[in-house]
């Protein structure tokens, strides 16, 4: 059977990148043709060491590659991993850091953003958006591109803000949020139906 390679990158915490390996890892889905593929996450990459998102993948027996580099040699690493594999879509995840303009055209990948972007780019979206004025907030998956949570839209869900909510229940929906949309925006990109 054909396979569809993922490979995450994070360097965090990692609730997402476990809950896209739970809910894709080997699952089979049919494209508009109806053909049959597998999903597979190889393995993951980091550029934390101290990343709990590490033991996580640990946890669920997926292998995660270390590369605690500057930009320029992070990027040859994980390429040649990636030109290894063929791998035909990076997901990042809590990923903190920017990819250069050449990455970017060479690998589709995607990103989740905690905001209803374009509103509230930047490190602290949930923040940004508890503080705000706005009676809802929300997640969104995007295209990487060469600038900072900018490039195309493909999904985006919202919730409604609560009278006296807490910060914490409030990024605990936003993460639930996240769980929800991002392993259907990842599966809608490779053209999988079910
Ligand atoms: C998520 O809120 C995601 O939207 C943002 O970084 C956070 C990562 O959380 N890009 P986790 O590492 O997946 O728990």
């Amino acid at each position: 059977m054909s396979e569809k390679k993922i490979v995450i990158f994070f360097s965090g915490n990692g609730s997402n990148m476990e809950n896209i390996i739970k809910t894709l890892q080997n699952k089979i889905y049919v494209d508009k043709f109806g053909k049959e593929y597998i999903i597979k996450i190889p393995f993951v990459i980091c550029n934390k060491r101290d990343a709990y998102g590490i033991t996580r993948a640990k946890n669920l027996n997926i292998e995660c590659k270390i590369i605690n580099k500057k930009l320029s040699e992070f990027e040859v690493e994980s390429s040649a991993l990636l030109d290894f594999i063929a791998c035909d879509l990076v997901v990042l995840a809590g990923f903190m850091r920017i990819l250069s303009p050449e990455f970017c055209k060479k690998y589709k990948a995607l990103n989740i953003h905690p905001s209803i972007l374009p509103l509230f780019k930047g490190a602290n979206g949930i923040l940004d958006s508890f503080y705000s004025n706005m009676k809802i907030a929300g997640v969104s998956v995007h295209f990487v591109s060469e600038q900072l949570d900018s490039g195309e839209i493909i999904a985006q869900d919202i919730i409604y803000k609560i009278d006296g909510e807490s910060l914490e229940d409030f990024e605990r929906r936003i993460h639930e949020l996240e769980y929800k949309i991002y392993p259907k925006a990842i599966l809608e990109v490779l053209g999988c139906k079910k």
